[in-house]
C-alpha cells in the first residue's frame, strides 16, 4: 500500500518532523522559504495533509485546487489563516494548538505590558544611543502596573491566564470584555468584573488585547475606541494583527492620546506600520509571544499529532471543525 504524503510547508523541528516519516511521504521545507499561494497549491498537489503556520493562508481556492487534501493542521492556537467554512464545505480537518501555549503567552503578554506601561524599550534606546549622562527626576517616569486596573479584551484561556498573573500577583483589579460572560467560578478566585466594552475602554490603566482574529474583530480597536481610553493608559496586543487599527494607534500614540503600547502583531506582518516604527512610546516585538523553547516544541509535536491521528484513522487531539470527522480515506 502506497503510503499518504504530507507536506511540512515550514522549517520545524526536525526531530519533531521526523515522527511524520513512520507513517507518510514528508515533503518538507528545511530551507524555510515561504511559499507564495501559487507554491503552496503546487507543493500540495498528491498530498493528504500538511502541517501548516499562520504563514500559510488555506482557502478555498487552494482546497480546490488540492481536492485530495484531507487534513491541515496548524502549528499555532489562532486559525485566521484557515477558511474553515470552506474546510467544512469539503470535509477537511483544520487543527490547531491550544492549552500547549496559554501559559507562555500568557507570561510574555504580561512581560509586554510590563515593559510598556515602565517605558522599558524606551530607556534602552536612549541609553544605547549614548544619551544618558544624568539622573532626572522625571527620567523615563511610567505608570504602575501593581494595583491598577488590568483590562482584558477576549478572556479566553490565554486572557485568563493574563488576569490571574496581575490579580494574584500585582494586585490588579480585573476587569474583562468577552462574547460572552464567564461562569462564576472562574471569575471569583481572580475578581475579574464583566464590562461592557465601552467601560472597558475607559476604565483600563493597562489594556490587554486576546480576541482571535475575525472580520468581527477586525478593527475592534480603531479611532473610536482609542478615544475612549485614559491618556495615561497602555495597551498591549499580543492577539492577532488586524484587531487593532495600527495606522490609528501610531496617530494616538504620537499625539499622547494614549500613554503606550507593547505590540507583537500587526496588520500585514512581517511589515510594519512605517508610523509605529516612528514613535517613540510603543514597544515593538516579532509575533514571539509563544517562543519559548519547550512550547514551541510543544506546538510542534502537537500539529505533527494531529497530523499523524488525522490520516491513519484515530482522533485528533485538537481539532478545530470535529464534524467533519470521521475523514473520507
Ligand atoms: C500564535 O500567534 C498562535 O496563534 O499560536
Amino acid at each position: 500500500m502506497t503510503r499518504p504524503a504530507v507536506l511540512v510547508a515550514r522549517a520545524a523541528f526536525p526531530d519533531i518532523v521526523d515522527r511524520l516519516r513512520a507513517h507518510f511521504e514528508v515533503e518538507d521545507n528545511p530551507a524555510d522559504r515561504i511559499f507564495t499561494k501559487a507554491e503552496l497549491s503546487a507543493k500540495l498537489a498528491g498530498k493528504a495533509g500538511a502541517f501548516i503556520t499562520g504563514s500559510e493562508r488555506i482557502d478555498a481556492e487552494v482546497l480546490d485546487a488540492n481536492p485530495q487534501l484531507r487534513a491541515v493542521c496548524n502549528m499555532a492556537v489562532g486559525y485566521n489563516n484557515i477558511d474553515v467554512d470552506a474546510c467544512n464545505a469539503r470535509g477537511v480537518l483544520a487543527t490547531n494548538t491550544p492549552d500547549v501555549l496559554t501559559e507562555t503567552t500568557a507570561d510574555f503578554g504580561f512581560a509586554l505590558m510590563m515593559a510598556t506601561a515602565r517605558r522599558i524599550a524606551e530607556g534602552e534606546h536612549f541609553l544605547r544611543r549614548g544619551e544618558w549622562t544624568k539622573w532626572a527626576y522625571d527620567m523615563f517616569a511610567g505608570s504602575d502596573v501593581h494595583g491598577a486596573t488590568l483590562g482584558i479584551l477576549g478572556m479566553g484561556r490565554i486572557g485568563q491566564a493574563v488576569a490571574k498573573r496581575g490579580a494574584l500577583g500585582f494586585g490588579m483589579k480585573v476587569i474583562y470584555h468577552n462574547r460572552s460572560r464567564l461562569a462564576p467560578e472562574l471569575e471569583a478566585p481572580i475578581g475579574a468584573r464583566y464590562v461592557s466594552k465601552e467601560a472597558l475602554l475607559r476604565e483600563s490603566d493597562h489594556l490587554v488585547i486576546v480576541v482571535p482574529y475575525s472580520p468581527a474583530s477586525h478593527h475592534a480597536i480603531a479611532a473610536a475606541e482609542l478615544a475612549l481610553m485614559k491618556p495615561t493608559a497602555t495597551l498591549t496586543n499580543i492577539a492577532r494583527g488586524g484587531v487593532v487599527d495600527d495606522a490609528a494607534l501610531a496617530a494616538a500614540l504620537r499625539e499622547r492620546r494614549i500613554a503606550a503600547a507593547g505590540l507583537d502583531v500587526f496588520e500585514g506582518e512581517p511589515k510594519v506600520h512605517p508610523d509605529l516604527l516612528s514613535v517613540p512610546n510603543v514597544v515593538l516585538t516579532p509575533h514571539i509571544a509563544s517562543a519559548t523553547v519547550a512550547t514551541r516544541r510543544a506546538m510542534a509535536s502537537l500539529a505533527v499529532d494531529n497530523l499523524i491521528a488525522a490520516l491513519t484513522g484515530a482522533v485528533p487531539p485538537t481539532p478545530v471543525n470535529p464534524q467533519v470527522l470521521p475523514l473520507k480515506r
